[in-house]
């Protein structure tokens, strides 16, 4: 799917596909180093950040186990609320193990913070977070993120796993919409 696909509905494209394989390849090069010698779980959560876990994981060159979580954060509309309830819990147990949370984007930061401390809560040796965009101009609370992609402004965005209503996940690049979209 290409931006010929979705015609009109996009404002602009703020990173390309090769943009965001570029600074994969560099992060996953530093988690390589970060980990080597341990052992590794990725947690994905669903649905945003199974474009970030498929292309992190595949750039790794470091063994590692998949698992998912679904959650959802109570709010209205397009705001999370930081409450924050699991729909789909990990099949793992996560005693002594070192967790690295895969995510799309951190907005307000109040669902990975819930989920952060969700996860330390079940004893593994580390909890760590990578996730493919930030809007540093959003954050509600702070999170302590290991591996950042890109900060973006605070703008909604869609793509490469992001939703506007459920579409636009399997464009391969993120862009903003254009206005008409939401109304
Ligand atoms: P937070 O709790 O505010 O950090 O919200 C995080 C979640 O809200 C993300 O995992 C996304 O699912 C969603 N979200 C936040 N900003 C955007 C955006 O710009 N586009 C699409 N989804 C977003
Ligand atoms: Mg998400």
């Amino acid at each position: 799917m290409d931006q010929s696909d979705v015609a009109g509905d996009l404002a602009d494209i703020l990173l390309t596909e090769e943009q965001l394989g570029t600074r994969l390849d560099d992060m996953a090069a530093q988690i390589d180093a970060d980990y080597a010698g341990k052992d590794l779980l990725l947690v994905g959560v669903l649905k945003g950040a199974v474009m970030v876990m498929a292309d992190l994981s595949r750039r790794l060159h470091h063994p590692v186990s998949m698992d998912w979580m679904a959650v959802s954060s109570y709010g209205s509309g397009t705001k999370s609320s930081g409450v924050v309830r699991i729909l789909k819990d990990l099949d793992t147990d996560l005693s002594g193990r070192n967790v690295l949370i895969a995510e799309d984007i951190i907005d307000s930061g109040l669902t990975l913070s819930w989920l952060v401390q969700n996860l330390r809560s079940r004893g593994p040796q580390s909890v760590e977070i990578a996730t493919m965009l930030r809007k540093p101009d959003a954050a509600k609370v702070d999170v302590d993120v290991k591996y950042v992609g890109f900060d973006i402004p605070n703008e909604f965005v869609v793509g490469y796993g992001l939703d506007y209503a459920e579409k636009y996940r399997n464009l391969p690049f993120i862009g903003t919409l254009a206005p008409h979209v939401y109304s």
